[in-house]
């Protein structure tokens, strides 16, 4: 079955073609980020604006891309949480008029867990690798930094999380302070490649202990980097360079998560983990984790890391292979409580 799959819920406008749950036929991803490049941020406002303008188009290149009209299409996946609600909700409602229109079902996805759905889209002619569950779950985006096992696509069991900001807001944070370009995080990872990562020493959260083995922290390493920076420039004695930030900020953020995955793998005996969000396509991060002994590292390829529709329409299968579709009153959420970690 091919399946339509809509993600409009951040700064992507995103729609692509799915046949059954892992053969990508389309991947369309209409970015949104000159526009808002000059507010180095997402602005919400213009954010479902531009979903608004793009939907159909984006839409309909999918279906193009993927050579398939309406009438081929199966079903229609939609992101309803989390995200920003504007943007939510204009995928939202054009996937209900689609269904509604085409007389097929409607499977509203979470985002969060489409993301680690995401290593299991294969391209044409390139083999599946899929990992056999259960799995540790390396979930880093801009919005979250979440450890969890999986014991199924929907089972997901959150292990541990930031306590604070996540990953891929500290590489922005950074990136906008330093201006060192916007998006933060891709332009970090390509700064990096040309610094020293041992020009500065940052701080390790202290965050290793009883109910916090599996957490991380990135407020302290985000301020480190700004603060201690700033005062490095102001006294002249070090040659602080944009790469050498970059590197070794990065060094650190990725340690951070390293430290907390190798508790999880250690206690949990699980020796595959599975990544997916924005931050996932970081190259540190796939290099450290690929190079780590008795662990079997699986990423989905560069272009299924961040928000696309692809892993939505991916993921839908499954739903729908359950019996699982939405009603069209189905409604959007801007957060999950399933992803909370929960603290004795
Ligand atoms: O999953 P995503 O596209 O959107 C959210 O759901 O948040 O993730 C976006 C985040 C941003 O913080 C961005 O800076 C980060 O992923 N990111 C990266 C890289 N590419 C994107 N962070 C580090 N290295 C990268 N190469
Ligand atoms: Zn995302």
């Amino acid at each position: 079955m091919k399946i339509l799959g809509i993600e409009t819920s951040c700064d992507e406008c995103a729609a692509a073609v799915v046949e059954d749950g892992e053969k990508v036929l389309s991947n369309v991803v209409a970015t949104q980020i000159p526009f808002h490049a000059p507010y180095n941020g997402v602005v919400p406002e213009i954010a479902s604006r531009k979903h608004t303008e793009w939907i159909y188009e984006t839409a309909r290149r999918a279906l193009d891309e993927a050579g398939i009209g309406a009438k081929d299409v199966g079903a229609v996946a939609v992101t309803n949480r989390p995200g920003l609600l504007g943007s939510l909700i204009v995928g939202l409602s054009f996937a209900k008029a689609f269904a509604w229109a085409r007389g097929v079902p409607l499977v509203a996805v979470d985002h969060m867990k489409a993301h680690l759905y995401a290593s299991q889209l294969r391209k044409e002619g390139a083999p599946a690798v899929p990992a056999e569950y259960p799995f540790l779950g390396l979930l880093v985006s801009g919005g979250h930094t979440i450890i969890c096992r999986a014991d199924g696509f929907d089972d997901i069991t959150v292990l541990g999380a930031t306590i604070d900001d996540a990953v891929g807001e500290a590489f922005d944070k950074v990136a906008k302070h330093y201006g060192l370009g916007y998006p933060g995080g891709a332009a970090i990872d390509r700064l990096a490649r040309d610094g020293d990562s041992s020009a500065f020493r940052f701080p390790m959260p202290s965050l290793h202990k009883g109910d916090h083995r599996y957490d991380v922290s990135y407020s302290g390493l985000k301020n480190a980097a700004i603060n201690q920076l700033e005062t490095f420039r102001m006294r002249k004695d070090a040659q602080a360079t944009s790469q050498d930030i970059a590197a070794s900020f990065q060094k650190t953020a990725v340690d951070i998560l390293l430290r907390a995955l190798l508790n999880a793998a250690d206690d949990t005996g699980l020796s595959t983990v599975v990544a997916g969000g924005g931050v996932a396509a970081n190259s540190r991060l796939r290099e450290t984790l690929a190079a780590r002994p008795n662990l079997r590292a699986v990423f989905p390829p560069p272009e299924f890391c961040g928000d696309n529709g692809a892993m939505i329409a991916g993921i839908a299968r499954h739903y729908l292979a359950r019996g699982d579709t939405s009603p069209l009153s189905v409604t959007a959420s801007a957060r999950v409580e399933g992803f909370k970690k929960r603290y004795p």
